[in-house]
This record gives C-alpha cells, sequence and structure tokens, in this order.
C-alpha cells in the first residue's frame, strides 16, 4: 500500500510517500519538508496568520515533489494520512483540505492522525521491531513521556506542567541573542563551554516524578545574566550550563520510568532529540543500565510526513478510513 502523508500543525509543510503492506513495517520512498524558519525568525516565534498562509503557498508543490521523488503519480496513491492535531488550527486546516480534496478526487481513503502518535511512532519508519519502548517526545510544543505498548495503545506518564524543553531552549536563545528557533545555537555554543560554571536548578515535581518543568530554568538564566554585575559569563558556559541542566531534567524522569517498567528499549524524538548532549547523555546512560537508545535520524525527529503515514498506516492497513466531515482539532489529546 502507498501512503500519502500531510503535516502541517504548526510551522513545517511537510508530504511524504510511505510504502508498506504490515504494520510497522515500511519504506519511506519519499519525505518533503518546506521550512518557514526564515519567515519567523523576524518575529522570534512562530506567528499563526503568516504559518497558514505559507502552508497554503508550499502545500501542493510539496506534495508534488513528493510524489515525484517517489517516482510515482497521485493515481497511484493507495491512502491519505492527515494530521488533523494537535496545533495551530488555521495551520491543520490546510492540511485537512487538502488531504480531503485529494482523497475524494483519486477516491482513495483518508485517515485523520493525531500529530504527537506520529512523533511516537517516528522510530518505527528506521527500526521494525522495537516495541514496547519507551517514547521521550521533546519538542518545541510538547515534551512527554509515554508508554508505547502497542499501535494505538499509548499510556502517557509524564508531561511537561509548563513550558516544553524546545520552548525553553529557543526563550533561553531569545534572551541570549542567538536567534529564532535557538535550540541547535546553543547545542553548538555549549560544545565550547564548561556545563558546570553556572549553577542552575534542576526542577522536580512534588508528588508526580516523572511530570517535568521548565518555567524556573529559564527564569533562572534570566535571573543570572540580570546579576552579573558586571562579571560577565561567557555565552558558551551559560549556553553549556543551561544544557546539561535541561538534559538531567530530561535523562532521570526517563531512566526511572524504564527501570520501574523494565522496559528495554527507549526512544527519543521531537526537534529537541537532535540536541548532541541529549542523545549522547541518553544513550550511555541507557547502555549503563543494560537498555538500549533508539532514536530517529533528524530528519524525522523534527516535523516530518513520514511519521503521520506511519501514525495512520496501521488503521489503513485495516481498512479504516475517516469521513470527510472530520475536523482539525487545535488540543486533540491522544
Ligand atoms: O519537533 P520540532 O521540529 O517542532 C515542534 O515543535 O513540533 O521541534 C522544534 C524545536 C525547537 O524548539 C528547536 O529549538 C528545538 O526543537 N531544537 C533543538 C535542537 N534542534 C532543534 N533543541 C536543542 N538542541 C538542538 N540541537
Ligand atoms: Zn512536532
Amino acid at each position: 500500500m502507498l501512503i500519502l502523508g500531510i503535516e502541517s500543525s504548526c510551522d513545517d509543510t511537510a508530504a511524504a510517500v510511505l510504502e508498506t503492506d504490515r504494520p510497522g513495517v515500511a519504506v519511506v520512498r519519499s519525505s518533503v519538508v518546506a521550512n518557514q524558519d526564515n519567515i519567523h525568525a523576524n518575529y522570534g516565534g512562530v506567528v499563526p496568520e503568516l504559518a497558514s498562509r505559507e502552508h497554503i503557498v508550499s502545500i501542493l508543490p510539496a506534495i508534488e515533489m513528493a510524489l515525484r521523488s517517489a517516482e510515482c503519480d497521485l493515481r497511484d496513491i493507495d491512502a491519505i494520512a492527515v494530521t488533523r492535531g494537535p496545533g495551530l488550527v488555521g495551520s491543520l486546516l490546510v492540511g485537512l483540505m487538502c488531504a480531503k480534496g485529494l482523497a475524494q478526487s483519486i477516491g482513495a481513503p483518508m485517515v485523520g492522525v493525531n500529530h504527537l502518535e506520529g512523533h511516537l511512532l517516528s522510530p518505527l519508519l528506521e527500526h521494525s521491531s522495537v516495541m514496547p519502548f519507551l517514547a521521550l517526545v521533546v519538542s518545541g510544543g510538547h515534551t512527554s513521556l509515554f508508554l508505547v505498548e502497542d499501535f494505538g495503545r499509548y499510556r502517557r506518564l509524564g508531561r511537561t506542567r509548563d513550558d516544553a524543553a524546545g520552548e525553553a531552549f529557543d526563550k533561553v536563545a531569545k534572551l541570549m541573542g542567538l536567534g529564532y528557533p535557538g535550540g541547535k545555537a546553543i547545542d553548538q555554543l555549549a560544545q565550547r563551554g564548561n556545563p558546570k560554571a553556572v549553577r542552575l536548578p534542576r526542577a522536580r515535581i512534588k508528588g508526580a516524578p516523572l511530570d517535568f518543568s521548565f518555567s524556573g530554568i529559564k527564569t533562572a538564566v534570566a535571573l543570572h545574566v540580570r546579576n552579573q554585575n558586571g562579571k560577565t559569563t561567557a555565552p558558551e558556559d551559560l549556553a553549556a550550563s543551561f544544557q546539561q541542566a535541561v538534559v538531567d531534567m530530561l535523562v532521570r524522569p526517563t531512566m526511572d520510568a524504564a527501570r520501574e517498567l523494565d522496559i528495554d528499549t527507549i526512544a527519543l524524538t521531537g526537534g529537541v532529540a537532535a540536541n548532541s548532549r541529549l542523545r549522547a547523555r541518553l544513550a550511555e546512560t541507557a547502555q549503563a543500565d543494560g537498555r538500549r537508545l533508539v532514536a530517529p535520524s533528524l530528519k524525522y525527529c523534527t516535523d516530518n510526513a513520514a511519521m503521520i503515514a506511519m501514525a495512520g498506516s496501521y488503521r489503513l492497513l485495516r481498512g479504516e478510513r475517516d469521513p470527510l466531515s472530520l475536523d482539525a482539532e487545535a488540543n486533540l489529546a491522544l
């Protein structure tokens, strides 16, 4: 079965073609992402109105390019999987309406997919038999820990109580004048810095050891910058200290959950999974504990449509379809 995946929940317009005949066993024939960073960088964050307008411009070219690189035609597509939430509703509607129009025109079934389910199943794009596994999803919009038991069976073990980890990276980067989005800039700068230079708090939630909180660290960095009294900390030291604190706050609950549930495989996904320190630290800790880390390639960690096609595939393979009246839901729960 050839599935066309469409993703437009935030500021990336993405299309992909996935070939699969068995749930979780698939070949990514193509995956195209049109990034809007240069547009939103001027505003220091995603501007919803501009994002949806840009999706309108980019969505058909992205789909055409995905079909071309998969060496197929729209008529070869057997089914369509599209993100229906959570996300910016104006952005979601562009992808959903496009999917409905295409599904109707080629007479193919369409399913709406939860964006988070896409992130959760993204490890299956490169590793077929990893279930059950623990998934740490860390992006600009989400920070959650899930137990993935099977297709459609996900148990949320923890979540952030305030900012997402990527949001903390972006806010600290902005404070340090590193531009938007700033996670990558902090990662690069931190490679030359001392992670022990600045003492920063590691927040834990009383009574909820698997939950996260990142608003305090952002404030602590802001206070540190404000109270330097002329004795300026080197930016690379501040970046390394901040990054280490975030990594510690992500790794500890993840490892606690892995031990508690005795799960061998830990998956790391979402845009912040690109962080070199987080990848290395989680891999090291997991290995020292006799477990393994499965981290998708960076192109499948950040928003993409191959993971959406994967998340739609097991339902499509069962013959399910959603009606054309399907609506976008900004706060869709998993
Ligand atoms: O998954 P994603 O592409 O979009 C969503 O938020 O859904 O994630 C984007 C986030 C941004 O906050 C960005 O700063 C962060 O991922 N990010 C990083 C790195 N690369 C991207 N954070 C830390 N280190 C990185 N290398
Ligand atoms: Zn995402």
